[in-house]
């Protein structure tokens, strides 16, 4: 028998195609609320789902019995109640890789648009005032050759780090849970305390995920440890960020400019002044949003759920115990 399917999210119709070959597909493009009685009931026969931005929570897999994979269409996977899915031996795969580039320009964008000021300015022209040559008040900041501090050093960060080390001439900082000593070879990048890195950088960047450990790592207490010349980039997660302190450190001063693609609350509430602060870049969370890499990473996800829910390794997966305990109980049982 064809195993069962739930996808949620918009789907190109030929991925949809794709899993119609192997599955029998409920396909949901988005929903009023977890308790949506379709959904519900496609979630009681699932045997696996593919998701791109759907929180799940605990209390949802207890609706799911059957499941026993579910693939994301994304690297972070702060969605998912990773410890629940691992007692209930249901596989979760990931898409690192295939965005690492592309989420990385989006970093670059960030730090380059805020140095330059370029919206700022952008705006100047298109509201009419750009009528003598500019003036130092209109002057942004020079990138090439200053010291740009990555909170984080994994795929994405060391990706961002190259680009400013090899493209732009940068020092490169890093504080990171393991030391990269590649790295350091690679790009000359020197490992700082969290502290000692934001009293240095001109650019503090953050790449780490989002865990209980990470939420709210940058805070009051560290806006103040920067310079007041600091430019600060998110393109983590929102809340790794303590958002209010954010909004205090620019609005003091404690900080020159900060470009965030990522927010506390997404999509961000039409009460936030971020957006319309002339010293912040907003984008709404356009990290790997191109079309070939979110097209890469929907083929990534398919291809982990084919994997496995035909009983092979998928290609990325974030638990790996349960992959070792189905690999375990099967040897003892074959
Ligand atoms: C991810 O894959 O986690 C990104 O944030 C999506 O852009």
């Amino acid at each position: 028998m064809r195993k069962r399917l739930v996808a949620y999210g918009r789907l190109k119709p030929h991925h949809i195609a794709q899993l119609q070959q192997d599955f029998e597909l409920d396909h949901f493009i988005q929903l009023e609320s977890l308790e949506d009685p379709a959904f519900l009931t496609a979630l009681a026969n699932a045997n696996g789902l593919i998701n791109s931005s759907l929180k799940i929570p605990v209390a949802l897999l207890d609706k799911a019995p059957k499941l026993e994979a579910i693939a994301t269409i994304s690297v972070g996977y702060d969605n998912y109640p990773v410890d629940a899915l691992t007692q209930r031996n249901i596989l979760l795969c990931n898409t690192p890789d295939v965005l690492t580039e592309t989420t990385a320009d989006t970093g670059f964008a960030l730090i380059m648009a805020t140095a330059r000021r370029v919206l700022e300015l952008a705006d100047y022209i298109k509201r009419g005032e750009w009528q003598a040559s500019i003036g130092e008040a209109q002057f942004g900041t020079d990138v090439h050759g200053k010291t740009l501090g990555m909170i984080g050093l994994g795929r994405i960060g060391a990706a961002i780090a190259r680009r400013g080390a090899l493209g732009f001439g940068m020092k490169v900082l890093y504080s990171n849970a393991a030391p990269k000593p590649h790295l350091e070879t690679e790009l000359g990048a020197e490992y700082r305390e969290m502290d000692a890195l934001l009293g240095e950088a001109d650019f503090v960047c953050v790449t780490v995920p989002l865990t209980p450990q990470t939420k709210h790592l940058i805070g009051r207490r560290e806006f103040a440890l920067m310079k007041p010349s600091t430019i600060f980039v998110n393109i983590a997660r929102g809340k790794v960020v303590d958002e209010p302190a954010l909004i205090a450190a620019l609005e003091k001063g404690e900080i020159q400019a900060a470009g965030l693609d990522v927010f506390e609350q997404e999509p961000l509430s039409p009460e936030s002044p971020l957006p319309h602060m002339a010293n912040v870049v907003a984008l709404p969370h356009i990290g790997s949003a191109t079309h070939e890499t979110r097209d890469a990473m929907t083929q990534r996800a398919i291809d982990n759920i084919c994997l496995a829910l035909q009983g092979e390794r998928p290609i990325s997966l974030v638990n790996e115990a349960v992959w070792s305990q189905r690999q375990g109980t099967s040897s003892q049982t074959g």
